[in-house]
């Protein structure tokens, strides 16, 4: 979706910083053999999260919905030294493919992959997070916040993608199949109110919320 008019969005990308080339390669590679590659977040999100993850500069970073790892790579790219970043996909046919590029970067000792659902998965990691990316199953997100919120540090960040929902979260009345629209505007009513966290929502892609814990 594009918020502004093309040509100026196609601007914005050429004046911002240029895409890794290991990242063009796991596109590349995404998009020759794996279903639906338009789930990655892609070049110029990429580069927001990395930089917002600079900013950050966190010791652990949690991240639900790998897909194909490019996301973790950008975010990883913020992370301290000896920081470390957990990453979680319900979708096993994707572990190989997201290892084989964590190891070609220079952040594979720090990226941690956990298979299943994340719901299952995050009560058992031991650790708090100074950032978090919640990019899986829209109908989840909000149980994602109420799992993470009280292992989230104090000024910590939770960064939650496609939150405008290609503009559907507008819509007053949905298809019968699609739970996700009202999940979506459930979970965006949700960080408006919720007062432990300050929250901003950024027209960038498919919508990027930034919450942070006070
Ligand atoms: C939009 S993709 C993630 C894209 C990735 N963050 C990126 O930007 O490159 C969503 C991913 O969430 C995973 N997923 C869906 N439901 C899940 C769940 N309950 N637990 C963990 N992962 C889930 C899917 O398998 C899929 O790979």
């Amino acid at each position: 979706m594009h918020f502004i008019a093309e040509n100026l969005d196609d601007y914005v990308v050429e004046h911002s910083e240029n895409e890794p080339v290991l990242l063009q390669q796991l596109t590349r590679e995404t998009y020759q053999k794996i279903l639906q590659p338009r789930m990655l977040s892609g070049h110029y999100q990429g580069r927001v999260l990395s930089m917002i993850s600079k900013l950050v500069n966190p010791k652990s970073i949690l991240e639900i919905g790998t897909y194909t790892g490019y996301s973790a790579l950008c975010l990883a790219e913020g992370l301290q030294g000896s920081g470390t970043l957990h990453t979680i996909d319900i979708n096993e046919e994707l572990v190989y493919f997201q290892r084989k590029y964590f190891d070609r970067s220079e952040y594979g000792s720090q990226i941690h992959q956990h298979l299943g659902d994340a719901l299952d998965i995050i009560p058992k990691l031991d650790k708090t997070f100074d950032l978090v990316f919640i990019d899986a199953d829209k109908e989840n997100y909000s149980n994602y916040f109420h799992v993470i919120i009280d292992r989230l540090n104090t000024g910590g960040i939770i960064l939650s993608d496609n939150v405008l929902w290609s503009g559907k979260v507008l819509e007053k009345s949905f298809k019968k199949d699609d739970t996700s629209t009202p999940a979506l505007i459930r979970y965006n009513a949700l960080l408006k109110a919720d007062t432990r966290v300050e929250t901003v929502v950024l027209p960038i892609r498919d919508g990027l919320t930034i919450s942070r814990k006070i």
